[in-house]
Parts: structure tokens; sequence; C-alpha cells
């Protein structure tokens, strides 16, 4: 922790993906959404304002607190409940089976632990849920009973 990490880089990470260019993807990833979600590396919240019903609530990990503080601010444009969890998604402090949709924007590539990062999304997963990212191309990943 230091000033480039506490301040420089969360508002570089919030200007960046501020891109009007990064819409479209966001409108699809997130129009896949149902349910309880988990988004993953919420960042300054810039997917907040695009969840719409049938997602019920919004469960918003982020490691960064001043990335958190920022999409606080942002949330209280939606109507959408969301719930902060300053966290890491090596490590998601929720019980198994307990989330509809897990939403990963651009996050996977900072997760240093990713492959971690992924079990623990299929973990949290209920059965039939569903992992939504963005990539090439968006890739339904189903959870799974033990
Ligand atoms: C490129 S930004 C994307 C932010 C946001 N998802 C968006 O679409 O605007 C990457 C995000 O991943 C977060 N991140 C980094 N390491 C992480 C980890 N171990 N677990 C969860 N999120 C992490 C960063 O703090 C940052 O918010």
């Amino acid at each position: 922790m230091g000033f480039y990490s506490d301040i420089i880089l969360p508002r570089l990470c919030d200007l960046a993906m501020r891109n009007r260019q990064l819409v479209p993807f966001r409108e699809r990833v997130i129009g896949a959404a149902e349910g309880r979600v988990l988004e993953i590396g919420v960042g300054s919240g810039m997917n907040l304002p695009f969840y719409r019903p049938p997602v019920r609530e919004v469960l918003a990990l982020e490691p960064a607190p001043r990335l958190i503080a920022m999409a606080r601010s942002a949330s209280r444009a939606s109507s959408m409940p969301v719930t902060f969890l300053e966290a890491s998604a090596e490590a998601i402090p929720l019980d198994k089976h307990s989330v509809d949709t897990v939403v990963t924007t651009w996050s996977l590539c900072s997760i240093p632990q990713a492959a971690t990062a992924l079990a623990e999304m299929r973990r949290v997963l209920q059965p039939g849920g569903k992992l939504v990212c963005t990539a090439e191309v968006m890739m339904p990943i189903r959870g799974e009973a033990d």
C-alpha cells in the first residue's frame, strides 16, 4: 500500500473505465445477469447503472477502499440494492451456492490468482447459476452441484 496504489491507481482505473466505447459491452454483460448478483472487482461502479430486474440485488466485491468509495457514490443514483464487500476474489466472503450470477468485466486480468478466484466464483454460484464476463465472446459457465 502507498500513494500510488491508494490514490493514483484507483483514479487511473476510474478514468480508463469511463471510456464510452465500453458501454455496449457493459450493457450486454449486465443484461445477462439475474437474481442475486456478485460483481467481482466492481471498480468505481461503472456497471451499476445498467442493472435492472430480473436482478434483485448486487453484491459488489472490490479490494481497493478508494474504488469502493467511488462505487458507493455511483450506487446512490441506482434503485438497485447494492452491498459492498471489501475483499479479494481469491477469498469471497459468501456461502457456497449463494448467488445466481457472477459478473466480471475487465477484472480477471487484474486478479493475481485468477484460477483460485474462478474456483471461488464457482463455489458461490448456485447449481445452474452463471458467470457472465467480458471476453472475446461472452462465455456462460454454469455452476454445478458438488
Ligand atoms: C480494469 S478494473 C475493472 C473495473 C470494473 N470491473 C469495470 O468494468 O469498470 C480491474 C478491477 O479489478 C480489481 N481487482 C484487482 N485485484 C482484485 C482481486 N484480487 N479481487 C477482486 N478484484 C480485484 C481492481 O481493484 C479493479 O477494480
